[in-house]
């Protein structure tokens, strides 16, 4: 579908931000009391990431923040989303703060306000205390009892100045990718363990949810990462596939978060792989506690069709392993292999919705890798970023006409950094770093950000 871009205004008040997460940014990580999350751990273990690439330095934002702030400024948004570092804030994962670490985001939030900004706060991304993984993770209960405490903790100390408090970022990859493939943090493969780490994860959301408001705070959601799933082609087995994957990656959360209880197909998928046993009674009242609004991080579509599993070779589709994912013929991809499909992100957030509202939507994250290069006038000629960036706006200005209530729309990433497994190698910024220096550079697409941020328009 092609927009008629002249058309695109958003409504006033729309939110537009820019997003980053602790470990991908920071550095700092011996820090001031903070003690190793499994992040940590995980890109310290040789063969995890590429190059063998650590968080140890990162963006060394925890140093440079005044700098960032700065260019958020310049960057016209009018929030920053950004997740808080538990192994800084209450580094072994349970008891008293550390202070040095709540100061940290102290002093960034006040930093942020005095440039007229507002912090949208995530409480998890996905840098879980190490002490916590060593006493069994996310697939074990207590993990949640924790979050919550300390979900509660920072915001006491934080919530005066914080209005919007995201609980997690992305359940399914910290579940699935962390304990089902292994592709990430702490990188174990128990296709079992993975689907508990999504109820505890789902849990901690829920009790850290109530928590924030019996103390107040009046905007808490949580971010997920949802795909369109389309079967490659119509047989009945392609169809199941992509019931099976659309089941995993998307219902498995929004259903609990938003309707109270898992999918019956997907449970019935995954009895052979794990009982229900950790689903205690009351678990999905909690978990169902009501929003106030969803996060939805999009990046592309899945298109699946029934194939063979390879044993031996863990997976993250757990249960699905025979599952292949095909990519459409002349559909141009970012520099990650994802196809860049704009109007997924319509279907996304329409479907989300229709299925699940009425319910006010942010995209707390979309944005694309491509290969940039500094050039000898200083600039960064990111014109796929740009494109990218524009006719995914427009994809969601669409939804918005189409009646979904879509409230802002964060660009990841404010600046390249840590790509999780990719380390440095893929560059998600609409700022550039140059690693070895710490040089920052606005590219064409955050010059371009900045004019829509400031039009509130295309
Ligand atoms: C998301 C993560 C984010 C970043 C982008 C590219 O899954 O939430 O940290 O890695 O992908």
């Amino acid at each position: 579908m092609t927009d008629d871009l002249s058309q695109v205004r958003f409504p006033d008040g729309f939110v537009w931000g820019t997003a980053t997460a602790s470990y991908q940014i920071e550095g700092a990580v011996h820090e001031d009391g903070r003690l190793p999350s499994i992040w940590d751990t995980f890109s310290h273990t040789p063969g995890r990431t590429a190059g063998g690439d650590t968080g140890d330095v990162a963006d060394d934002h925890y140093h440079r923040y005044p700098e960032d702030l700065s260019l958020l400024a310049d960057l016209g948004v009018s929030h920053y989303r950004f997740s808080l570092a538990w192994p800084r804030i209450q580094p072994e994962g349970r008891g008293q703060l550390n202070g040095a670490g709540v100061d940290f985001y102290q002093r960034l939030v006040d930093g942020l306000l005095e440039y007229g900004i507002k912090p949208w706060v995530t409480l998890f991304h996905w840098d879980l205390p190490q002490t916590l993984e060593d006493a069994g993770g996310w697939p074990a209960r207590d993990t949640a009892e924790r979050f919550a405490e300390y979900a509660a903790l920072i915001h006491q100390r934080l919530g005066d100045r914080v209005a919007d408090w995201t609980t997690l970022n992305e359940p399914w990859c910290a579940a699935f990718l962390g304990y089902a493939s292994g592709h990430h943090a702490p990188g174990r493969t128990d296709g079992a363990a993975a689907v508990r780490a999504a109820h505890h994860l789902l849990l901690g959301h829920g009790l850290a949810a109530r928590a924030l408001r019996a103390q107040g705070a009046t905007s808490v959601g949580t971010t997920v990462n949802l795909y369109p799933v389309d079967p490659a082609t119509p047989a009945e087995a392609d169809q199941d596939a992509a019931r099976r994957i659309d089941g995993l990656m998307n219902r498995m959360f929004l259903d609990p978060l938003l309707r109270g209880s898992y999918p019956a197909d997907v449970l019935k998928d995954l009895a052979e792989v794990t009982g229900t046993d950790h689903v205690h009674d009351g678990d999905l009242a909690v978990i169902s506690t009501p929003l106030d609004f969803l996060g939805v991080n999009y990046y592309s579509r899945h298109v699946v069709r029934a194939g063979t599993a390879r044993p031996g070779q863990p997976s993250h589709w757990v249960g699905s392993e025979d599952v292949e994912f095909v990519k459409r013929p002349g559909v141009p991809v970012t520099e990650m292999g994802w196809e860049i499909d704009p109007d997924g992100l319509h279907e996304t957030l329409t479907r989300v919705w229709r299925e699940y509202g009425p319910l006010p939507l942010y995209v707390t994250e979309n944005g694309a890798a491509f290969p940039d290069e500094v050039t000898g006038d200083g600039r960064v000629r990111d014109e796929d970023r740009r494109s990218y960036l524009e006719r995914h706006f427009a994809a969601a200005h669409r939804a918005i006409a189409d009646g979904v209530d879509l409230r802002g729309y964060f660009v990841w990433s404010l600046l390249d950094n840590f790509e999780w497994a990719h380390g440095y190698s893929k560059r998600f910024g609409i700022v550039h770093v140059d690693f070895e220096t710490q040089r920052r550079t606005l590219k064409d697409s955050g010059r371009w950000f900045s004019e829509v941020t400031r039009a509130n328009a295309l």
